[in-house]
């Protein structure tokens, strides 16, 4: 398209709010929709668009259009966000598949806006790049956001975004430990079982590393929420690849119809799970992947790889606080169950034999301050210097997003309202732990074994109340 093509569509872009001219709309819709029947296109990292590039002006393009719409209309940029406020799912596994169709509706609408037919939504790869981008900052720009806790400088920590960490999630082979657990609705009422994905990066740049509006769930008012998901969903696309045939075949999962979104014309629209698990069907790819669409390979009846067993701990109530580990005993375990630790522990890191997942899965209040992370451990020494990510121990890192949102959509009585928001529950794949363990002589079998979780606080600012967890269980599950 040329640009002359572009100005008219920007006009119409605006026009419309003013005269509610839907036919002149439609028309500029046809063009959009022309060229993404044609081609799968790439959306860009944001770190590889200079200053003044047509993509990163059209991104400021869109974005501001989108902030000057009234808020009659579904376009407008708070508008849009609400959706979020109103709909998305969290700590389940429709997170990863509902952002997906978020992102591909709002970059549809902020083509449009930006009135460039060439427009894709970038993304930001925070593990190259930790600090939030440049083009982000600065006054007059439609891309600040003002509320952000962060600077130009901070740098997202290794621990959570590094490489290391986001390689071991993407060799996760569970779903639910990887994309988060099972739900029959979008905002089911019982706890969240939040995923590594979602549990580690991603709600630590919303809630320990951005925070301000990235810390709630009016979080797409900041454009970086965007990029962010973006990203998230480029991990998710990689996860399919590295994993083929692990993903739930559950018609729960399948057939279930995440929204509600706005389309172009403004119709409130949902979009199924199965037509979202691909995303070269939605006509988009990122750079690290084929020109060529993939196969995502068979899908897998999760039922069957059911937990073989399980040895659960609760009513814990522990208190872990700054440099202050809490440490656990493992309970009683099952027989059944020894022999596949047995063979884990066994089982050289760098075999190539298929394992069995080890999950721990967490049950924490959430803290009472939005950076803390929460380390957790297997068999830690018991000198305190010790608890550090590069430990044998180390299993994971937790972190926490939406800290005092009260749902819009959560009726009913307010004590049962406060025990569910309070409650966070996260799943971590302990396997390579145990090998590693194993292999310094330091697991024996999960019946002598013992748990420990220890906060600490992440930000750059200290506002700090010192970092404390309340632990009110744990569970171990071997997954097939
Ligand atoms: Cu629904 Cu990262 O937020």
């Amino acid at each position: 398209m040329n640009k002359v093509t572009n100005n008219i569509n920007r006009r119409n872009f605006l026009g419309l709010t003013i005269a509610g001219s839907s036919a002149v709309f439609l028309s500029a819709r046809v063009n959009v929709r022309d060229v993404l029947a044609q081609t799968v296109r790439v959306r860009p990292n944001i770190a590889d668009l200079l200053p003044n590039s047509p993509q990163l002006n059209a991104l400021k393009a869109g974005v501001e259009a989108m902030k000057k719409l009234p808020d009659t209309d579904f376009r407008n940029w708070t508008r849009q966000a609400k959706i979020h406020d109103d709909f998305c799912p969290h700590g389940n596994w429709f997170f990863l598949p509902w952002h997906r169709a978020y992102l591909y509706y709002f970059e549809q609408i902020c083509r449009q806006a930006s009135g460039s037919p060439d427009f894709m939504l970038p993304y930001w790869d925070w593990t190259t790049s930790p600090r939030l981008p440049a083009s982000f900052w600065g006054e007059d720009n439609p891309l600040m956001n003002t509320t952000r806790q962060n600077t130009p400088n901070s740098e997202a920590r290794a621990e959570n975004v590094g490489q290391n960490v986001i390689n071991s999630i993407l060799a996760i082979k569970d779903f639910y430990t990887f994309g988060s657990g099972f739900a029959t609705e979008q905002r089911p009422p019982q706890p969240r079982r939040t995923g590594q994905l979602e549990g580690t990066p991603h709600n630590y740049i919303h809630g320990s590393f951005i925070r301000g509006n990235m810390g709630s769930f009016m979080s797409p008012l900041d454009p970086i929420f965007w990029l962010h998901h973006a990203n998230i969903d480029r991990l998710w696309g990689r996860w399919i690849r590295q994993n083929p045939g692990r993903m739930p075949n559950d018609p729960v999962w399948l057939d279930f119809e995440v929204g509600t979104f706005f389309d172009l014309q403004g119709s409130q629209v949902k979009k199924k799970v199965s037509a979202l698990l691909d995303n070269y069907d939605l006509g988009y790819r990122y750079p690290d992947q084929p020109e060529k669409a993939f196969k995502i390979g068979k899908l897998t009846n999760l039922k069957e790889n059911a937990p073989l067993g399980l040895f659960v701990k609760s009513n814990i109530n522990g208190i872990a606080r700054t440099d202050e580990s809490l440490t656990v005993d493992v309970p009683e375990t099952p027989e059944t169950l020894d022999k596949a630790i047995e063979k884990i522990a066994a089982t050289d890191l760098k075999s190539n034999a298929s394992l069995p997942t080890l999950r721990l899965t967490v049950e924490l209040d959430k803290p009472g301050n939005s950076q803390t992370s929460v380390r957790v451990f297997i068999n830690a020494p018991d000198t305190e210097s010790e608890l550090s990510v590069d430990s044998p121990s180390y299993v994971g890192t937790i972190n926490f997003f939406e800290m005092s949102h009260n749902h819009s959509d959560m009726t009913g009585d307010s004590s049962t309202m406060n025990t569910t928001a309070d409650e966070r529950t996260f799943l971590l794949d302990a396997t390579k732990t145990i090998q590693k363990l194993s292999k310094s002589k330091l697991f024996g079998s999960l019946q002598d074994a013992k748990v420990s979780i220890v906060p600490v606080l992440t930000g750059d600012v200290s506002d700090a109340t010192p970092a404390q967890i309340n632990l009110n269980g744990f569970q171990f599950e071997i997954i097939k």
